[in-house]
Parts: structure tokens; sequence; C-alpha cells
């Protein structure tokens, strides 16, 4: 393949160019349709959301559900893709009755290793990582305080690792958190830990940056600590990928939203090492973020309707799409401008402003018009024209455009010679 690829090109073939799988969270019961089609064509690497987890896989112990996991694992193999397996050990989201349980610590260890052997001895040759530990650690880089560490002790991480290597010798072990992203007291706190692993003769695969982040704040040090964990010789997935702003999203957040998405990702691509880069759903209307951090969203590639937003475009440019169709740089909204009816001196004007993939708290629509052009009045809007520029702001009670909707206003104006239609732009 050449480097340069078409922006239509799915992102799983661009990153298959760059020797990288691109891959996403999913739902297993919204595999069909449009949410189904885009999971099977962009992404080459599947994880399930919530399947796979203790309390998804066993709610009562010895009884098991593996309907979901199950699905998603035929559904990828079905669009060869990889899956990566999320997850084994981890303080949340455990069965209740592990969690309420009252357990010596030899009953805990034993607990565990059926945990891990069970499910990865299921899945055994059809996963290609898993997350085997995920967030052992606290923000200052001690042991997170959890069932596993006060129960087995800091060697809890050593023992997975053992067990799930012995089930699946084929599948890659990782361990995964979040705010790891740059070099700081957790990312090196798990550094220090994979490299005393190494040494022991642990088997390790693999660390997950989790990468939930925040507009606007991909740590400069993204590449730097990839390329640390790279030299300790695993390998680096981005695992979780999701990159939230405060509602309402508009055209610059979106932009700014698709610079952050497109960093993340060639800091991956810069890193040989770095082998998986995976989203934490791809539309908004499948993301964890807004339940979680309320008045944030906004949060994926795709918007709710399954459009593709600004951010995936940036994630395509930086596997080395060209983007043959950019996105508007006003963003997702759009203001076009007609004239409904003319007569010799004057006309009747309307501007409609339309949005697809975010939305507006406020706007104002800018305009340059031709010699003899003059607005005298106008309705829905406030427009004040200064030479030939001219600029209206939104009413009291229309500034609010929603994702997918649209408003209107209206102007007579008069003209002499010519009445050109102008372009019009939000700012
Ligand atoms: C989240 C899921 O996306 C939600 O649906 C669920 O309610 C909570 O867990 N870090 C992880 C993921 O490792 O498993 C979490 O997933 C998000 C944070």
């Amino acid at each position: 393949m050449t480097s340069a690829q078409a922006a239509d090109t799915p992102l799983r073939d661009l990153a298959a160019a760059k020797g990288k799988v691109v891959g996403t969270a999913v739902t297993g019961s919204k595999l069909t349709g449009s949410y189904g089609d885009i999971a099977g064509a962009q992404f080459g690497s599947l994880t399930p959301g919530n399947a796979m987890k203790w309390g998804s896989v066993e709610p009562t112990q010895g009884t098991f559900n593996w309907a979901e996991a199950d699905q998603i694992v035929a559904f990828a193999q079905a669009h060869n893709q990889q899956v990566r397996g999320h997850t084994l050990v981890w303080h949340s989201q455990n069965p209740s009755w592990l969690t309420n349980g009252t357990w010596t610590s030899a009953q805990l260890g034993t607990l565990l290793q059926n945990h891990i052997s069970t499910e990865v001895g299921r899945y055994q040759g059809r996963i290609t990582a898993w997350d085997v530990v995920n967030e052992p650690f606290n923000e200052d880089g001690t042991y997170r305080s959890t069932l596993w560490y006060n129960g087995l002790g800091a060697d809890y991480i050593a023992s997975a690792l053992t067990w799930a290597r012995a089930a699946d010798p084929a599948a890659k072990l990782y361990i995964n958190d979040y705010n790891v992203e740059g070099v700081n007291a957790k990312s090196t706190a798990l550094y220090n830990l994979v490299k005393s692993l190494k040494e022991r003769g642990v088997p390790i695969d693999g660390v997950g940056l989790q990468a939930h982040l925040i507009l606007g704040q991909v740590p400069s040090t993204l590449q730097q600590n990839i390329q640390r964990f790279a030299d300790l010789g695993v390998d680096v997935a981005i695992t979780e990928l999701d990159i939230r702003m405060a509602l309402p999203a508009d055209s610059t957040k979106l932009a700014q939203q698709a610079a952050d998405y497109k960093a993340v990702t060639a800091a991956c691509v810069a890193v040989t090492r770095c082998v998986n880069l995976t989203v934490w759903g791809f539309t908004d209307s499948d993301s964890w973020v807004d339940s979680t951090f309320p008045g944030y969203g906004a949060a994926t590639l795709y918007d709710a309707n399954y459009a593709p937003k600004p951010a995936y475009y940036g994630v395509a440019e930086a596997l080395g799409g060209t983007t043959t169709t950019p996105p508007p740089s006003t963003g997702a909204c759009t203001a076009t401008y007609s004239v409904v009816n003319q007569w010799n001196t004057g006309f009747t004007g309307q501007v409609r402003i339309a949005c697809s993939g975010a939305s507006l708290s406020s706007w104002k629509a800018v305009w340059t018009y031709g010699a003899g052009q003059q607005i005298t009045q106008a309705w829905n809007a406030t427009c004040t024209q200064s030479g030939a520029a001219v600029s209206c702001v939104n009413a009291s009670y229309n500034g609010s455009v929603p994702e997918g909707g649209s408003v209107t206003f209206g102007f007579n104006a008069s003209w002499s010679g010519s009445n050109p239609l102008p372009t019009v732009t939000l700012g």
C-alpha cells in the first residue's frame, strides 16, 4: 500500500498499512444495523466493553453467562478481527457474591485462579491480548487497596499473569490502567512493576494506556512514555481512548478534539511497539462518558447518528489517510444563505444554520456584501451592517441549535446593480 490513502479507506486498512491495529470497545446487543456495519468495516479489533468482566460472566457463583462475550468473539471472527479480552482482575464490576463474601487468602487465590483458568481457557486461541490486571495503581503510584491487594498482596499481579499464561500461552498479557499516558508518578510505578516482573521472569507482554482524556489535555510526554515501555521490551496499546468535552459541542471544540485524536494516534504510529489503538466506543450514542462525567460528552469518533466527526478524520490523517472531503472548517454546523423574494429595489433573504454532529448554544453569522446591498430589517436575529460587513447574532430565543437541528432567520435588504449570494460563515 502507498502511504497516501483515500479518505474513505477504512481505519483498519489505514492502520494495517502502518503495522497497527485500530480497535473499538463494543456492546454485543448493538452489533447490527449501522453500528454493526461500522464496527465490522472500520475496526480490526474489538474489546467487549463489559461482557467479559467477572460480574458479567459469573453473576452467581458457579452460574456462567457467556452469551454476550461469545457473540462478540463470533462477530470478530466473522469480520476477521482481533479480540482484546477485558478484563480478568479488577476491583470494579465484580459479582456481589464475590465482593460480599468473606474469604481467606487461600480461598481468594483459588477463586481468582479458577476464574482466570475458566475464562481464558474458554476463549483460548481466540483472544489476541488480555487485560489481565486492570487499574492496580493509585495516582501517587502506590498500589490500590482492593480485594486482591488486601487479600493476596502485591503478588496477585504476578500470580494472575502466570495463571493466564498457563490457560492460553498464545495470548499477549497486559496490565492496563488510566492516567498512565504521560510520564508521571503512576506511569512510573507501572514502569517499575513491568521492569521487575520481566526481571523475575513473570509473563508480561504489554501495557495498556486507557487514555480517557479531556479535550486539549493530551499529555505532552505521551510518545516518550510509550517509548520507555517499548524500550523495556513490552508492547503498548492505547486501550480505551476517548476525549470528552464540556457540552454542548461546538465547531471549535470538535476541531480541537480532531487535533487531540490525531496527536494520540500519531504518538502510537511513531513507536513500533505501539501495536493497537482502541477507542472506548466509536459513537457518541454508545459512550460511557455522558453518564460517568456529568456535563461532558461527545467523546468519540462518530456522532449519535453515525456520521464521522472531525475526530474521525484526525485519526485517519495520523494513519496516513488523505482527507479528500475535509470536514468543514466551521465544524459540523453550517450556514446557508438564500434569497426568497426579490423585486426591483429590494429583496427578502434567509439564512439557515444547521448542525450535524455538533450543536450550538449561541451563534453569529457573518458575510460580506457587494456594492449596493444593504440590510434594512431582520427578524429572528439582530443584524448590523458596517460598510460591506454584515453580522447577525441570535435572538434570545433561538441561540440553541441542537445536534441534527436547524434555525433560520430572515431579513429585508435593498440592492442595486446586482444581488450576488454571499458566503456566510459562523463566528
Ligand atoms: C466502563 C463501561 O464502558 C461502562 O459501560 C460500565 O458501566 C463501567 O465500565 N476503565 C475500564 C473499563 O477499564 O472497563 C470501563 O468501562 C471504563 C474505565
